[in-house]
């Protein structure tokens, strides 16, 4: 305990540095992720049509299978293997130790990002999915284009799917991006490790870590779902 107060006394400053980068990394790999997943869902979502010509629907047939590769690919590997693959790709085009840290920021969003667009692309094509076919059969029949019966029908019922799962992604980010201390991205983590390297105090600078990770987490989780029941209560299907 009395540990744990000198450490914070000392580094508290650090710890809230780590944590502020933290967050910047998820707000900033998530709002990738949404984008890439966004491009990705629509992407695998294109129907190759028979009055398409066969170059349009070859075309087509290869953004499909890149984009299913992608999402395979970076949900079947751990996030740690595709940080470390990201890392040292960006190291051998000249990324290093002594950049600054937004530089070094910069690599580690770009590698969460892309596994994060993986997860959200999934999120986005199940969340459309999920809304009941018979929606856009009715919609076409009285009269709506196939992109009106997209935008004002299916849109805003998968958005409803959709806004939960990607709420808990930045609970889940903020987490994962613990991964990048592996790589010296001064997050949250590595600050506890460097502190601790520093300290050769061994387990209190994670219980602070720990602590500072649970502080923003749990009350975060516990708000989302909260508002997720009430969005709930006010729709009936
Ligand atoms: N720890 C898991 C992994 O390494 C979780 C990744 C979760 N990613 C996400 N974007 N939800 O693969």
């Amino acid at each position: 305990g009395d540990r744990i107060v000198k450490i914070w006394a000392k580094y508290g400053h650090f710890y809230l540095q780590g944590l502020g980068n933290t967050l910047w990394v998820t707000l900033l790999a998530v709002s990738l992720g949404v984008v890439l997943g966004l491009l990705v869902a629509s992407g695998r979502m294109m129907k190759l049509r028979s009055r398409d010509n066969p170059v349009l629907k070859g075309i087509k047939a290869v953004v499909r299978f890149l984009c299913t590769a992608y999402v395979e690919v970076l949900r079947a590997t751990p996030l740690i293997v595709q940080v470390f693959v990201i890392y040292y790709s960006a190291t051998g085009i000249g990324l290093s130790l002594s950049d600054a840290t937004a530089t070094r920021m910069m690599w580690g969003i770009i590698a969460v990002g892309l596994n994060s667009g993986a997860y959200l692309s999934e999120v986005i094509r199940s969340g459309i999915g999920a809304v009941p076919g018979g929606q856009l059969e009715a919609a076409r029949c009285i009269g709506m284009s196939q992109w009106k019966a997209m935008r004002f029908v299916i849109l805003p019922q998968a958005i409803r799917n959709i806004l939960p799962a990607l709420c808990n992604e930045f609970v889940t980010i903020i987490k994962e991006t613990s991964v990048l201390a592996m790589v010296g991205i001064a997050e949250l983590m590595f600050k506890a490790q460097s502190i601790s390297t520093q300290t050769y105090i061994f387990v209190e600078p994670y219980i602070i870590a720990a602590a500072m990770y649970f502080t923003v987490v749990f009350p975060l989780s516990k708000l989302i779902a909260a508002v997720e029941r009430r969005m709930n209560k006010s729709v009936t299907r």
